[in-house]
Parts: structure tokens; C-alpha cells; sequence
């Protein structure tokens, strides 16, 4: 055989993964092989691979008889919409994509050209875990995986698709980088599976049930997405990429746009006048944005926010905005940490914010404050705070109380402060209010009902609109509804080149 002969066989082995009856297996489960993940994954015929050709070092329960080229994960770059990104994914036709030393290894190696580069990672994963026949070595493997996560954590944008099982030590990877995605029915992540569990604590569950995706975009929040099979998948990941820059150094890539008159008449009616009556904040939000260009994250956790990426005149931004549709778009726990992780991605993607806010306040209760609503609102609060990029907010009706503050009000950083004509910014709605301050006055009337309609008239009048906060510069502009998306516009463009400088410290200590 001669030798390009020789190299060739090689190739079309380490291409063949664990052998044609593990692939139709993989299959027949309704997943594609990594491959074939990667080559969809990617802009055609953009792969380049590197470590083809590695094998493990095992020779413990004769392992050196079981070697296959690549030792079940497929390493490279390539590029997606012309910009290169670095790309893991875990073979589970050789031994169930487990994670081996020299596994890890090849990982951790485009990790770091990844990171050299300034380039995306992304990481699909489908793997039963750490290499048993291993031992320690492969947990070693997994460690020097999570340092490298934590190391490149703000660096460059990282992204982990679930696409098969996700175990044990294996999740804390994904966890730690920015964006999860998970795929409907075949994958599933947990720290501990359902044997264990029913040991432990008796209980009965399916995998599906502790930890599918269903579960970990509705209970946990631990996935940011899902998708209905691999395909769907790997284009989600393409669109999430779309909105993040390379690295944060740079700033996302803005598409070309023309600018016309920019006026959505449909803006101007869609806050009902009741104030007790909810409306759709995503409607704002489409009415506001590049048509279709919303790709919402969380969208079935905590849905008393509503976060995710669109694009203004082309421009990538984060959107926070309260949703009146879902408890009154109050502030809870789940929200407002949902609210403070998007913002801190935002932030360090130097993707600029633009927040939304109908606010009734932070909800209140036992199960709220005992759950920590003080620290985990103070995230919110804190994340805001400390976000140096564009950072603009549109108050379309409710501002109440601390809520106020902690929504990107002026005093907190905010570069833009804008309220439509029907806001109410104040320190809680006119009824409450009346009911405190003019308790006695209310107490001593003879019609006490009457009382308190006219009490509540006379503070709804001085306090329930956006004119006070904009009498003390609180509030910029008081904008009418139709023209949010002109004055977003330019606002945004007049910000592309904010500077802000912070005195010297190690890292904040955001309350975690
Ligand atoms: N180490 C070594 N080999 C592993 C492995 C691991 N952690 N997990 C799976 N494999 C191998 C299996 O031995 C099997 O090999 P074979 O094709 O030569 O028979 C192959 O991968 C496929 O696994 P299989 O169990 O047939 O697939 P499945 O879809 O039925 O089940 C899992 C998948 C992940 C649920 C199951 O393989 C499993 O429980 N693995 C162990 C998980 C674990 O405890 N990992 C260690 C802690 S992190």
C-alpha cells in the first residue's frame, strides 16, 4: 500500500466512528452521527478537522483491543455565515461518546486555539459520561474541560447543544457556558439519573421527566432553548451566533439597512387604558423591531419577563422587558435572575440593551421572600448596574416602587430613558397609595368608598404619569407610542461608540 494509501484508509476509518451497525443505532434513535452534525453545523465544506487520527492510551480491561481514530469526539473548525467558529462534537457510536483522557485532550486543545483566535466555541454534546474504564484520568479530563470554560467565560461566546444524554460531571460544561440547547425527546441532562434518585429519595421518574428538555426550559431554566430534532438544532445555533460578535472585543456584526420613515401606527393603541388589563409585551416588542428578527430565550421559563436577541436597523440588541400578560409582569425571584444572566451575556458581548417596563413591583409573600427575593432581585439590580453597554429603556405604562429603579432607570446607568404618554411612574399604584397616606382623612368620612375614589383621583392625577420623573430629567422624552422605533433607532446609533471606564478592581462581587 503506498502511503497516501495508507493515510487514506486511516481517514475513512476515524470516518466510520464506532462502525455502520452504531451508526444506524444512532439513527434509528432519531439523532444524526457527529458528523453529520458538524457538516450541518457548519457553512458547506468549511470543516477542517484536527486530531482525526487520536487514539486513547487505555490498556486496563485490554482496552488497547477497542482503539477507534478520533476516540469519540470530532474536533475542528470551520465557519458559520464566513466567520470562524471552533466546534466539538462527542461521537456516541465510540463508546457512547465517552469522555476519555485524550478526549478531553482534543477538547481542550480548540478550546485554546478557540480562545488564541478569538473565536465561538461550540460544544455538541452526546455522551455517557466520563470514560469508565478510565477512572480518574477521565475525571481529570472533564476538570480541565470546566477550567477552560471558566477561563474563556466572557473571552469568547460559548455555546452547547444537548443532543444525547448529558450526565453526572458532564453537565456542569454546558452549565457554564453561555448558551444551552436541547433537543425535544433525545436528550437529557442531570447531575444524578433515575436509578439513583429512586435510591435516594424514593422517587420515581423517567429520564425524560427529571431532565429533558421539556423540564429544563419550563422548571429549571437550565436550558435557554430547545428544538424538535437535530436539524432544528444546529440552525438555532447558526441564528444565536448571528446576534454575538466574535469575541468581546468586537461588537456583533450589523446587517445593512435603509432607513424610511420608521413609524408603527400599531404601537399607539396597544396599551390598553385599564390599568389593571394585560397586553402582550411581545407585541411591543415586534412592533418595535426588524420584522421577525426576535429570538427569544427562556421563552417558557419565568415568563413574567420576556428576554431575548433582535435587531434594530439592522443593529443586534438584548431586549428585557416586563410581560403584563403573565403575573401582572411583576418581579419575582426566577425573573429577575433570568433577567440578570441575559443582561450579563448582553454586557459582555457588548450586545447594547434596550429594557421595557410595565412593572407593578416585586411580588410579594413568604414563599418570595424565603426563596431570597432580596439577593435575587439585587442580581437584577446589581446586573444593570454594572452593564457598560448602550443601555436604553421605554417605561409603556407601570414603573412602581424599588421595581422602578431596578428596570434601567436613569439613576442606575441607563444612557436613554424614554416613557410613552400613558406611564405611570411612582412609588405604588393610586390605591394603595391613598390607602396609607390618607388613611385618617379616609377613616373619618362618612363615606368612606368615596372617600378613598377621591383620594385615589387626586394622587392618580399628581403621581400616575410619566411628567414628575420627566420634570427632574428621570425620564428624557416623553415619546408617543407610533415613533419608539425611530427614536430607538437613533438613540442606538448615537450610542455605537460609548466609552465607560470603571476604577480598577479584581471582579465585582454580584450577590449570587
Ligand atoms: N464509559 C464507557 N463506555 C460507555 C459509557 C461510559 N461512560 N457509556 C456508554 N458506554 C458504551 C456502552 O458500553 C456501549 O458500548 P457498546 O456499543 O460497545 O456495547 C455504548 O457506549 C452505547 O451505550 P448503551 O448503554 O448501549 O447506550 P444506551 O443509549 O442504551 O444508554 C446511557 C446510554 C448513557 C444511558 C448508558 O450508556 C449509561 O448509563 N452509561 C453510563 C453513564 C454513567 O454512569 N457514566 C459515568 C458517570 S459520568
Amino acid at each position: 500500500m503506498n502511503k497516501a494509501d495508507i493515510l487514506a484508509e486511516k481517514l475513512a476509518k476515524a470516518h466510520l466512528g464506532g462502525g455502520e451497525d452504531r451508526i444506524e443505532k444512532q439513527h434509528a434513535k432519531g439523532k444524526l452521527t457527529a458528523r453529520e452534525r458538524v457538516n450541518l453545523l457548519l457553512d458547506p465544506g468549511s470543516f477542517e478537522e484536527v486530531g482525526a487520527l487520536v487514539i486513547h492510551r487505555t490498556t486496563d480491561f485490554d482496552m488497547q483491543q477497542q482503539v477507534f481514530y478520533g476516540d469519540g469526539v470530532i474536533t475542528g473548525y470551520g465557519t458559520i455565515e464566513g466567520r470562524i467558529v471552533y466546534v466539538f462534537a462527542q461521537d456516541f457510536t465510540v463508546f457512547g461518546g465517552s469522555l476519555s483522557e485524550t478526549h478531553a485532550e482534543k477538547i481542550c486543545k480548540i478550546m485554546d486555539m478557540a480562545v488564541k483566535t478569538g473565536a465561538p466555541l461550540i460544544g455538541l454534546n452526546d455522551s455517557g459520561g466520563a470514560r469508565i474504564q478510565e477512572g480518574v484520568r477521565s475525571l481529570g479530563g472533564y476538570a480541565d474541560i470546566f477550567y477552560r470554560n471558566v477561563q474563556a467565560s466572557g473571552v469568547i461566546p460559548q455555546l452547547s447543544a444537548i443532543m444525547g444524554p448529558c450526565a453526572g460531571g458532564a453537565v456542569y460544561s454546558p452549565a457554564m457556558t453561555d448558551f444551552t440547547i436541547m433537543v425535544e425527546h433525545t436528550s437529557y441532562m442531570f447531575v444524578t439519573g433515575p436509578n439513583v434518585v429512586k435510591t435516594v429519595t424514593n422517587e420515581e421518574v423517567s429520564s425524560e421527566d427529571l431532565g429533558g428538555a421539556s423540564a429544563h426550559s419550563t422548571k429549571s431554566g437550565v436550558t435557554h432553548l430547545t428544538a424538535a430534532n437535530d436539524v432544528l438544532c444546529l440552525r438555532q445555533l447558526r441564528e444565536l451566533l448571528s446576534y454575538l460578535p466574535q469575541n468581546c472585543e468586537e461588537t456583533p456584526t450589523q446587517l445593512p439597512y435603509e432607513l424610511g420613515t420608521e413609524i408603527r401606527e400599531q404601537l399607539s393603541d396597544l396599551v390598553p387604558d385599564n390599568p389593571n388589563q394585560p397586553y402582550d409585551m411581545r407585541e411591543v416588542i415586534a412592533g418595535i423591531i426588524d420584522d421577525g428578527s426576535f429570538l427569544e430565550i427562556h421563552e417558557r421559563y419565568a415568563d413574567n419577563i420576556v428576554v431575548g436577541f433582535a435587531r434594530l436597523a439592522g443593529r443586534s440588541i438584548g431586549i428585557v422587558a416586563n410581560q403584563p400578560y403573565s403575573l401582572a409582569g411583576v418581579l419575582d425571584v426566577e425573573s429577575s435572575k433570568k433577567a440578570a444572566r441575559f443582561t450579563r451575556t448582553c454586557d459582555c458581548f457588548n450586545v447594547p440593551l434596550l429594557v421595557l417596563v410595565d412593572v407593578p413591583g416585586f411580588l410579594p409573600g413568604t414563599d418570595q421572600e424565603w426563596n431570597g427575593i432580596i439577593t435575587n432581585g439585587a442580581k437584577l439590580l446589581y446586573a444593570l448596574s454594572e452593564a457598560t453597554v448602550p443601555r436604553v429603556t421605554v417605561i409603556t405604562r407601570k414603573a412602581y416602587g424599588g421595581a422602578y429603579d431596578v428596570m434601567n432607570s436613569k439613576h442606575i446607568g441607563a444612557d436613554f430613558n424614554f416613557a410613552w404618554p400613558g406611564a405611570e411612574i411612582a412609588v405604588m399604584g393610586a390605591k394603595g397609595a391613598s390607602e396609607i397616606i390618607f388613611r385618617r382623612e379616609i377613616g373619618a368620612a362618612n363615606d368612606q368608598a368615596a372617600k378613598l375614589a377621591e383620594k385615589e383621583a387626586e394622587y392618580a392625577e399628581t403621581f400616575a404619569n410619566p411628567y414628575r420623573a420627566a420634570q427632574r430629567g428621570f425620564i428624557d422624552e416623553v415619546i408617543y407610542p407610533r415613533e419608539t422605533r425611530r427614536k430607538l433607532i437613533r438613540a442606538f446609533a448615537t450610542l455605537e461608540n460609548k466609552v465607560v471606564t470603571r476604577p480598577k478592581r479584581k471582579h465585582g462581587n454580584i450577590p449570587l
